[in-house]
């Protein structure tokens, strides 16, 4: 019973989100760094703006300093008995302008020093090729992935860091969340350039653009995926699915239908991914709306790069109704979310479900049969630091333990009474790190504080929360003392 021996327990982070040093080492702009700070009490949502222009403020330029904290960071994990970390290689630290003929070598070494050092401690590394970082000169020069001619960037990319890493990492994760985009109705070219460098302009078709260049991004993966097998073949290659499930509204057959066309709008993905091909429903969607970008030679390409493990996030459950706007298709649509009653949610009104998570776990597991880790799995919060305890915390979050701690409890149950075969649990994030959705500072999710917040005070020192010892407990019983 519980979790297997070797477990890969840790936590997980992103480049832009935790770096900064946006122009150190040769690093060129990324989209992250053209992306102002939102606020979510005054509802301003982020930017994209069109290079860095002055007098806008852009948190991920500094992030939280791990580009010059990471040793004692990565010495934190270690303390709290991480046995993997995940991080993502900065695409724009290696191929500063991403169509660049020969790569930085500063950028190469500054990760194969955090890497020696993650292997040091006796920390798997868990990297992720793209994590909506993309090189800011792709979107401007060629609309990102809406040109084909990115699939060969991304394929030199990341055969350059597998080349390269080759020996040392033995997880790779192609794209972050690559399915968020298709949430577009939401949060408009948001997700569609963090995830694929494409711009949207005003009176463009979005739904046309959001398919044909997620398309091209599943071409990528594939392409990254048979290339990592050749060049180590010890290595293993997932996917990253943004997974938060979407349950109807009721029992009506209508509300369950259309939740269960939501799940196939956002999750069409991870089939390509897992499966190799598109499904037949969404080639059926294709063929009503007109698109041809599959080519014939895409499908031998799709065949030949089906990952080998599913990597998820998950921090929240939704719930659809029915509401005849597209009528009999079930089209989906994310407008038609509801709140689900039975949930509380956070202050940015993410819905807790911590019993979600058992459901996506067998989402994945009845439909592929593939090895599964969850690679985030966090509680966003405004945490107040207070007197250094006895125990030597100076931030009691105990809500964050309660979420995490629920959670666990859920995964723990999917692999105990359903069987599914998970090999690893990251929360997000073991550093503060600046919100991706919102760019804030004061959104935290660490069980390591870093002081420094929206209003730019602070020296980015480290502390530790009441969470970094629950959580080093955990790890320690393996999952069994989550008291
Ligand atoms: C996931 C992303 O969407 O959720 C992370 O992969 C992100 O990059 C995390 O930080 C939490 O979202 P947010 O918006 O609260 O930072």
């Amino acid at each position: 019973m519980g979790f297997k021996e070797g477990f890969l327990w840790g936590g997980a982070v992103a480049a832009h989100q935790l770096e900064g040093a946006w122009k150190e080492g040769g690093k060129g702009v990324s989209v992250a760094d053209v992306m102002t700070a939102g606020d979510n009490i005054t509802k301003t949502p982020r930017k994209i703006t069109d290079g860095v222009i002055e007098g806008e403020s852009y948190p991920n330029h500094a992030g939280m300093d791990f580009y010059h904290h990471y040793k004692e960071d990565l010495a934190l994990c270690a303390e709290m008995g991480f046995k993997s970390f995940r991080t993502s290689i900065a695409w724009t630290r290696i191929f500063p302008n991403g169509d660049d003929e020969f790569p930085n070598e500063e950028g190469l070494q500054y990760y194969d020093d955090m890497i020696d050092e993650m292997l040091k401690l006796g920390i798997e590394p868990i990297i992720t090729l793209s994590h909506f970082e993309l090189p800011f000169n792709l979107a401007k020069k060629y609309n990102g992935f809406m040109d084909r001619r990115c699939i060969q960037f991304y394929e030199k990319y990341a055969r350059t860091c597998f080349e390269r890493y080759k020996g040392k990492v033995k997880y790779w994760l192609t794209i972050n969340e690559i399915n968020n985009q298709a949430e577009w109705r939401k949060m408009g070219a948001h997700h569609i350039i963090q995830v694929g460098a494409v711009l949207v302009k005003e009176g463009d078709d979005v739904e046309a653009i959001m398919y044909e260049s997620a398309h091209n991004e599943l071409l990528a993966s594939a392409v990254a995926v048979k290339a990592c097998h050749e060049i180590d073949p010890d290595a293993k290659v997932g996917c990253m699915i943004g997974m938060n499930g979407v349950y109807p509204a009721s029992a009506k057959p209508e509300d369950n239908l259309n939740a269960q066309q939501a799940m196939h709008q956002k999750y069409y993905f991870a089939d390509v991914h897992a499966r190799g091909h598109y499904p037949s429903y969404m080639l059926k969607k294709f063929e009503r709306k007109g698109y041809d970008f599959i080519k014939e030679e895409d499908l031998q390409i799709l065949e030949e790069g089906k990952v080998d493990f599913i990597s998820f996030s998950y921090y929240m459950s939704f719930a659809s109704q029915f509401t005849n706007r597209f009528g009999r298709t079930f089209d989906f649509s994310e407008e038609d979310y509801i709140r689900n009653e039975y949930l509380k949610a956070s202050d940015w009104g993410w819905q807790i479900d911590p019993t979600g998570l058992r459901w996506c776990l067998n989402w994945f597991n009845d439909r592929y049969e593939l090895p599964m880790i969850i690679v985030e799995n966090g509680f966003g919060a405004y945490d107040k630091v207070i007197e250094r305890t006895e125990e030597g915390y100076i931030i009691d979050d105990s809500y964050r333990i309660e979420y995490l701690k629920e959670h666990i409890k859920a995964m723990k149950e999917a692999v105990e009474y359903d069987g599914v075969d998970l090999f690893g649990y990251q929360m997000w994030s073991p550093i503060d790190v600046v919100s991706a959705s919102t760019g804030e500072y004061d959104k935290r999710y660490g069980l390591i504080y870093v002081n420094y917040n929206d209003k730019h005070e602070g020296d980015f020192s480290r502390d530790k929360k009441k969470s970094f010892f629950w959580y080093k407990k955990v790890i320690e019983s393996n999952g069994t003392d989550l008291d």
